[in-house]
């Protein structure tokens, strides 16, 4: 009897643990003591924002979301639609983004408003899955640039052969390699006990530079990253502008070759081209005016991005005829493609230019998103405190940057790029989702909370955005990949290591403020006593 009163102690005790809400007024406390400098205001924002979204989606990923015909099941002349219902989908998330943004500005995004509202292990799983969007997708991104620069280096007839093709295996993961080797057994790889050694330079290169910068502090990566949207804009300016004279109205009919199947796959594809705006809800403590400036600076990019999509694809789409197979080079660089074939190799040269700042923005604000979250949930009593710990000169955690560069190196060794991607996609969903839940749930528990920012026709919009993700996801999910087996195994290491370190760290951290508490208490007693 003794013994099962015990074990449903143990279960209730274990239960309300797991399920511990962190106050946000706590969590707005420990901002307050947080070292991290705030020097970002809205125009940093909206630069960090839309140098975190336009990247490898706009420069490759929407050659394949546009090519239409039998072959492949993409949205043709369509893509323009494709593109409203993927930038709808986001609006949704983005709207519940802004509203938790600016009642708890406080590191961490995603992970922090699931604390406030779901409890300590849905919010150690949503920080552990917000790491395939952020490191992981740092990762994935990091080996696109690595091809970019190759492509670009390709481009140029006078280089030394060691610069413009190296081996394979310097600029190539080991999956990857393998893969070509079987193709072509000519190729030939160094190994270490059987095993293919791949070491992709290019990759591993702008990942320790990008690192290095971001150690160097935010202002001076947000004055990088404008740096980088800028020419990034000016190249897309310069093939919306140039590529116009080009168009030719008959390639916009059949508008939809696939139907409407066509314009929802494509809208899947390049759902991945707007991941990047909550990035910017993980530097809400870095803000100067959070409350004001987030909500524009997350709604701001968004809509700039949207227009500058859609713009694309109505060029693209009236250059090309996208209901016929089209070349593999337009599904690898379709906007350099499209000036090739329009015989403007300069302008080529420039998109292929703007296409690497374009990724190198993406890179920074992506490792910084992760850092921040990690920062957080170091706060939290998750992983060691030793990473909160803040350089003196430059005020960023350099020590937690180091560690997401490095793990990223041995990232690169290891991982596939679509697998990275995909896996990044998966990430990405379920924090949209939890997002949107979250609000929904915090306006029942805790209505008189003050919301500088209110997402409009709640519960409404929020439900919209949940099924708008989840439906994506389970689209995705569909297709039986290797990500989609990967995913449930990351949610299971995770489960794991929160219940040996977290869940153990978060009660021992519990004993010691009960300990103070008690003790603080004596003390207080024995001088009345006096
Ligand atoms: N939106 C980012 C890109 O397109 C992830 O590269």
């Amino acid at each position: 009897m003794a013994e099962k009163f015990n074990r449903a102690t143990f279960t209730r005790n274990f239960l309300k643990n797991i399920t511990r809400i962190k106050n946000p007024d706590e969590m707005l406390a420990d901002a307050k003591n947080s070292s991290l400098e705030k020097t970002l205001g809205v125009w940093d924002l909206i630069i960090l924002g839309v140098g975190a979204i336009i990247g490898s989606g706009i420069f490759a990923i929407v050659g394949i979301a546009a090519a239409g015909n039998g072959s492949s099941l993409g949205a043709g002349p369509g893509l323009v639609v494709s593109m409203i219902i993927a930038a709808i989908a986001c609006v949704f998330s983005a709207l519940c983004y802004s509203e938790f943004a600016t009642m708890i500005p406080v590191a961490g995004g995603a992970y922090t408003y699931t604390f406030a509202t779901l409890g300590e292990f849905a919010a150690w799983m949503v920080g552990w899955v917000l790491m395939l969007e952020y490191a992981i997708g740092f990762i994935a991104v990091a080996c696109a640039w690595s091809n970019h620069l190759m492509q670009f280096l390709q481009g140029f007839p006078g280089l030394p052969e060691w610069i413009s093709h190296p081996p394979v295996w310097m600029t190539n993961d080991v999956f990857t390699v393998s893969k070509m080797v079987a193709e072509n057994p000519d190729i030939t790889v160094p190994t270490f006990f059987g095993v293919p050694v791949c070491i992709n330079i290019p990759a591993i290169f702008i990942v320790l530079l990008m690192t290095a910068i971001l150690v160097k502090g935010t202002k001076d990566s947000a004055k990088m990253a404008g740096l980088m949207v800028v020419i990034k804009l000016a190249v897309i300016a310069l093939f919306v502008i140039a590529g116009a004279f080009f168009v030719r109205p008959e390639n916009w009919t059949p508008f939809a070759p696939n139907g409407a199947a066509g314009i929802f796959a494509g809208a899947f594809l390049i759902f991945f081209a707007y991941i990047g705006f909550d990035a910017l809800a993980t530097a809400a403590e870095e803000c100067k005016n959070p409350q004001k400036d987030l909500p524009v600076g997350i709604i701001g990019s968004l809509i700039v991005t949207t227009i500058v999509y859609v713009l694309v694809a109505l060029v693209l789409t009236g250059m090309v005829d996208t209901s016929v197979p089209v070349s593999a080079d337009f599904l690898k660089a379709p906007m350099a493609y499209c000036m090739m074939l329009a015989k403007q190799n300069w302008a080529a040269g420039l998109i292929s230019i703007g296409s690497l700042a374009g990724l190198t923005s993406v890179l920074l604000v992506l490792e910084m998103a992760a850092t921040r979250i990690l920062y957080a949930m170091s706060r939290d009593h998750f992983i060691s405190k030793r990473f909160q710990k803040i350089h003196p000169k430059f005020k960023t955690p350099a020590l937690l940057t180091w560690t997401v560069g490095g793990l990223a190196v041995l990232g690169i060794l290891t991982l596939n790029l679509s697998v990275a991607a995909e896996l990044c996609n998966y990430g990405t969903f379920t924090s949209f989702i939890i997002v949107c839940l979250a609000v929904l749930i915090l306006r029942h528990t805790d209505p008189n909370r003050p919301r500088p920012f209110k997402v409009p026709f709640s519960p409404l919009l929020p439900v919209l955005g949940i099924l708008c993700c989840g439906g994506l996801m389970v689209y995705k999910s569909m297709e039986a990949g290797s990500s989609a087996l990967l995913f449930p195994v990351w949610l299971g290491v995770g489960a794991i290591i929160y219940l040996l370190y977290g869940f153990i760290r978060n009660r021992d951290n519990e004993n010691r403020v009960h300990r103070e508490l008690v003790r603080g208490f004596l003390r207080d007693e024995e001088s009345e006593n006096k």
